[in-house]
């Protein structure tokens, strides 16, 4: 079944792509867990690597589950094609060395999931290609990094761990007006909540671990372009040359199946977080809560702008500070302490010890990750059961300061 995009985004979640009357009828999507494809005849396998026939050859470069997966994403985030990847380190990595060279320039927002900080300042570095790490949330700042050598602007939004936001329209204008690629890691929102290449982006990149999946059973990615050459070339280069980052089809199945209640989760995932964060902001043990849908947050406009609701996550500071946070963690006892997030479970955890220990720790506080912030995503639970763990843990780590 081909796309439909008069259809809603629900519908196309479930649909999009298949059509179970090509498949014996097989209601779920079959899981073509192969390795290699047999070839009619040599002449048949060697049109295969020509590319003069579209049939599968070997799975490191396509197969049947892992192509519907790609075809829902690319259709969800109103992208032309997507490559699936056995990690959102996996798309992220052989996204940008598939557009940059020696030489070249990565200009980068500060904040970033700590892995990709580290890929970026440790990892493209050494190759020869220069990163400058700016406030993104600043445009001007921006456009004042852009210089001849820049080939890829790189942000998430809202930010990985601190909710901080950029926006999508006004850095897709300047890269295009400056012919430049924008990047952007949408694992935070989902398609259902923004769609950055609708807003000018040239490239979405996904941990699918998180909300695209839901279950925390999965580790996988997705990269999705607007450009169907730039696709082929990130699919024959950065996956099949340098990363080999292949998702199983078995995963890609799972995968498939969480997206179908993708628009469900996610606004219960909203409703959670926003009490959470309502929640939060009302109890005295706390100095600050970062969440976009909270009326005081500075980017709070920008959030209605661009996004169709606030999200999952709540970034919060103790005035007890990193003490205080442990304590708040170790209190916890519906809510998971666990890295990871987009999950059916709460998580909490501790960026500065955990997920960004990646940064250097003067580099981290200069970017806007404080070492008391605490993380948190919000689960399906119900949100009373939900808020009465978060509240006797505030009070736990609250009493202990006072
Ligand atoms: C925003 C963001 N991008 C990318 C990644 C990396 O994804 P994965 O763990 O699937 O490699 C993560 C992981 O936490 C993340 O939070």
């Amino acid at each position: 079944m081909r796309t439909d995009s008069r259809r809603g985004f629900a519908t196309r979640a479930i649909h999009s792509g298949y059509d179970p009357l090509a498949h014996g009828g097989a209601l779920a999507p079959p899981i073509y867990q192969t390795a290699t494809f047999t070839f009619p005849s040599a002449e048949a396998g060697a049109a295969r690597f020509a590319g003069d026939d579209p049939g599968y050859f070997y799975s490191r470069i396509a197969n049947p589950t892992l192509r519907l997966l790609e075809t829902r994403v690319a259709d969800l985030e109103g992208g032309t094609e997507a490559i699936a990847f056995a990690s959102g380190m996996g798309a992220i990595t052989a996204t940008l060395w598939t557009l940059l060279r020696p030489g070249d320039e990565i200009v980068a927002d500060q904040t970033l999931y700590g892995c990709t900080y580290a890929f970026l300042q440790h990892g493209l570095a050494a190759f020869g290609i220069r990163v400058r790490f700016v406030d993104m949330a600043d445009s001007a700042r921006l456009e004042a990094s852009i210089g001849p050598a820049t080939r890829v602007v790189y942000c998430e939004s809202p930010a990985n761990p601190n909710m901080r936001l950029v926006d999508l329209r006004r850095a897709a204008a300047l890269c295009r007006r400056s012919g430049v690629r924008l990047v952007v890691d949408n694992t935070y929102c989902t398609p259902y909540l923004q769609r950055p290449l609708e807003l000018g982006a040239h490239v979405v990149v996904h941990s699918a671990t998180k909300y695209l999946n839901g279950h925390g059973d999965v580790t996988a990615g997705v990269a999705v372009c607007a450009e169907r050459e730039l696709a082929e070339q990130i699919r024959l280069k950065g996956l099949k040359d340098m990363t080999g980052a292949v998702l199983s089809p078995h995963d890609a199945g799972l995968v498939l199946r969480g997206l179908k209640t993708l628009p469900l989760r996610m606004e219960r995932h909203c409703d959670n977080a926003q009490a959470v964060a309502s929640l939060l902001a009302g109890h005295r043990a706390v100095q600050a809560v970062h969440y976009p849908g909270q009326p005081g947050f500075a980017q709070h406009d920008l959030a209605c702008k661009q996004m169709r609701r606030f999200g999952g996550m709540v970034a919060f500071e103790l005035r007890g500070g990193v003490a205080a946070g442990r304590r708040f963690l170790n209190a916890l006892e519906l809510v998971q302490r666990a890295v990871s997030l987009g999950d059916a479970e709460s998580l909490a955890q501790h960026p500065a010890s955990m997920t960004h220990a990646t940064y250097e720790p003067e580099v981290r506080r200069a970017s806007g990750i404080s070492d008391g912030l605490v993380r948190f995503s919000a689960g399906l639970e119900d949100a009373d059961d939900l808020l009465a763990d978060v509240r006797r843990a505030l009070d736990v780590a609250d009493a202990a300061a006072s």
